[in-house]
């Protein structure tokens, strides 16, 4: 099963995609994670992205296309893999098709912006694996450390809200088009209400799966 997750940021893509993961033994490709990766070792390329990835604007598809293809062929995708963050716009979409990739199933989180400021700005993150939580809704079991190591949580930087409101604005202007994209595609589309509870959203997002 190969699937996409899509929705606006801080829709809870990031954290629903780890219970998948888990549950259904797919390989979780986040592109947000990847470009963080990137961003943080040396060189003119982790810069370039570092501009990108603090102003809430899309690294450009020369850079991310190709990283992505290039992940997708790696043998723990055989089994299939979940598609966080990627496409973004529809030349992104495009280029899927081009590489022959076969997608069976899109799951659209759907939520209103006013949540989404709620749930970015309470966000906190392990940088090194991404983990994320909710100073409210998912709080760590100790404030302000990762429940698997123990060490600091911080604040995305682009959690910042000047930030929020560029990367909701990208959203509708590049990545909304992809709806239709894929409601007109021969493939499973589904909207699952993501500003229920987190449970309740992960129950839908089994069900979907499993039918
Ligand atoms: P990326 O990391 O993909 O960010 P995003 O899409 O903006 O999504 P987020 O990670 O912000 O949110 P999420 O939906 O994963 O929500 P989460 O689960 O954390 O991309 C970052 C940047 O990378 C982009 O701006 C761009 O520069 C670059 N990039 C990435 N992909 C790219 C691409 N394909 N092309 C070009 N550039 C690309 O949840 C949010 C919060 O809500 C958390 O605190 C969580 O605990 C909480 N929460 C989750 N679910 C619930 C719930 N049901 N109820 C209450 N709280 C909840």
């Amino acid at each position: 099963m190969n699937l996409i997750l899509l929705g606006m940021p801080g829709a809870g893509k990031g954290t629903q995609a780890e219970i998948i993961q888990r549950d259904f033994d797919v390989a979780n490709i986040s592109t947000g994670a990847m470009m963080r990766e990137v961003s943080r070792s040396e060189g003119e390329l982790a810069e370039k992205v570092q501009t990108f990835l603090s102003s809430g604007t899309l690294v450009p598809n020369e850079i991310i296309v190709e990283m992505l293809v290039q992940r997708i062929s790696e043998s723990d995708c055989d089994k299939g893999f979940l598609l966080d963050g990627f496409p973004r716009n529809l030349d992104q979409g495009k280029a899927l098709d081009a590489a022959g990739v076969a997608i069976d199933l899109v799951l659209f989180l759907s939520i209103s912006e006013e949540e989404i400021v709620k749930r970015m700005s309470g966000r906190r993150v392990h940088p090194e694996s991404g983990r994320s939580y909710h100073i409210i809704y998912n709080p760590p079991e100790k404030e302000g450390l990762d429940d698997v190591t123990g060490e600091a949580l911080i604040q995305r930087e682009d959690d910042a809200p000047e930030v929020i409101k560029k990367r909701l604005d990208v959203y509708y202007r590049e990545t909304e088009p992809l709806l239709d994209f894929y409601r007109n595609k021969n493939l499973k589309f589904i909207e699952i209400d993501a500003s229920r509870p987190l449970d309740e959203v992960t129950e839908s997002i089994r069900q979907s799966i499993s039918n």
